[in-house]
């Protein structure tokens, strides 16, 4: 069995999958359909009694992501915002949540529409100086959502210390990251401090784009016996086919990662240098503001790369051969979107201003394909788009 000390792909090739858990040692998990397990006597049972409390092929999965994340306890749900959903019914009505103001559109809309129904307040802020975070704590706040980098405009958040000085004011204060956009991989909020890492699976974790599935990861046994018992009493969970698919691609996530990686890289330094590109972001490029602190917490960046265009959008968007005009990102295609009316058009308009998420504003989400056909197709969009 892997161990933590093992390398990354050791640990997704091998962490959870040992075949002698199963009678038949089959090399790869099974995908256990059964709703329901034989018991052996009234309530005693050999590890599952009901598909939605448990489930062997959803158990390997949650082993697997545990094992990538450093972490002891992993979860798998039905969406990334099912897991969200999920973790903020730790907190009870009246509590109040700070929260990262450049987040996924949708999360920010579940917030803003869903948890206020339930009495519980979001107060953003910008996250990228911890002083906002601060300040923006009462003897409420009893959870700190960050995203970084930020979506869509790739800000970071130092994640240690804004959890030391959020610890320092109140020790319990639960403080979440979501990790989709770097993946395990390429960062490990737990060790920088963070109580729960909360992932969208449909993106870089799964990378091919064919299944919608979230996750939650902690190091915390209190934490843990809350979101499972959770798991089971609202029953956002997954289908075991799913959890053998996204099983399946952790196996070849450092390679996907590496190339991502390359690829956007080199796509952020070829619009950098164009003529109708106003400004690049990526975490990687020496011009972005936080570039030291990229260095810092993360050991690369996933093919998300942000820019202003200089001319029509609308028309750039339209010229793409080989991007796909489509929501989402992750996968081993590569895709373009205009935020502000796509997966930002559910943040208020005042609020997408202010951030700077213009209709200008470009979000690539780099594959895998050659490097130079990607190049090639931008430079005839943007030669279109004058
Ligand atoms: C950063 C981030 N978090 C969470 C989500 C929500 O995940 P899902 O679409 O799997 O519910 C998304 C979706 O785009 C996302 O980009």
């Amino acid at each position: 069995m892997a161990s933590n000390s093992e390398g990354f792909s050791t640990r997704a090739i091998h962490a959870g999958q040992d075949p002698l858990q199963w009678t038949h040692c089959s090399v790869i998990p099974p995908i256990v359909m059964s709703t329901t397990f034989r018991q052996d006597a009234p309530a005693e049972h050999r590890g599952f009694e009901y598909g939605r409390s448990g489930n062997p092929t959803r158990k390997v999965l949650e082993t697997c992501l545990s094992a990538l994340e450093d972490g002891k306890h992993g979860f798998v749900f039905s969406s990334g915002l099912g897991a969200s959903t999920v973790i903020t019914c730790l907190l009870d009505s009246e509590d109040h949540i700070v929260s990262g103001d450049d987040i996924y559109g949708g999360t920010n809309r579940y917030f803003q529409k869903c948890l206020s129904k339930q009495n519980i307040a979001v107060t953003f802020v910008d996250a990228t100086d911890i002083k906002n975070i601060l300040n923006g704590i009462n003897p409420n706040t009893k959870m700190v959502w960050l995203e970084s980098p930020t979506n869509p405009l790739l800000k970071l958040v130092d994640i240690k210390e804004a959890t030391e000085a959020i610890k320092k004011i109140n020790s319990s204060i639960i403080v979440v990251v979501d990790n989709t956009f770097l993946t395990s991989y390429f960062q490990l909020p737990l060790n920088l401090g963070a109580d729960i890492v909360v992932y969208s699976l449909t993106k870089y974790m799964n990378g091919h784009s064919d299944i919608i599935m979230g996750a939650a990861i902690t190091n915390n046994d209190d934490l843990a016996a809350k979101i499972g018992f959770l798991q089971n009493a609202m029953g956002i969970v997954p289908s075991p086919f799913d959890c053998a698919m996204v099983n399946r691609s952790l196996k070849t996530l450092e390679l996907r990662m590496q190339q991502h990686m390359k690829n956007g890289l080199a796509i952020a330094k070829f619009l950098e240098k164009h003529a109708l590109v106003e400004k690049v972001m990526h975490p990687y490029l020496p011009s972005h503001p936080q570039y030291k602190l990229a260095l810092k917490q993360s050991s690369g960046h996933s093919g998300m790369v942000s820019f202003y265009l200089k001319g029509d959008s609308q028309k750039f968007l339209k010229s793409l051969k080989l991007f796909t005009l489509a929501e989402s990102l992750g996968g081993y295609e590569s895709l373009a979107e205009l935020p502000s009316i796509m997966t930002h058009a559910s943040v208020p308009e005042e609020a997408r201003e202010k951030l700077g998420i213009t209709n200008q504003l470009i979000r690539l989400s780099v594959g895998l394909e050659s490097e130079k056909d990607l190049i090639d197709d931008l430079d005839q969009a943007l030669k279109a788009c004058q």
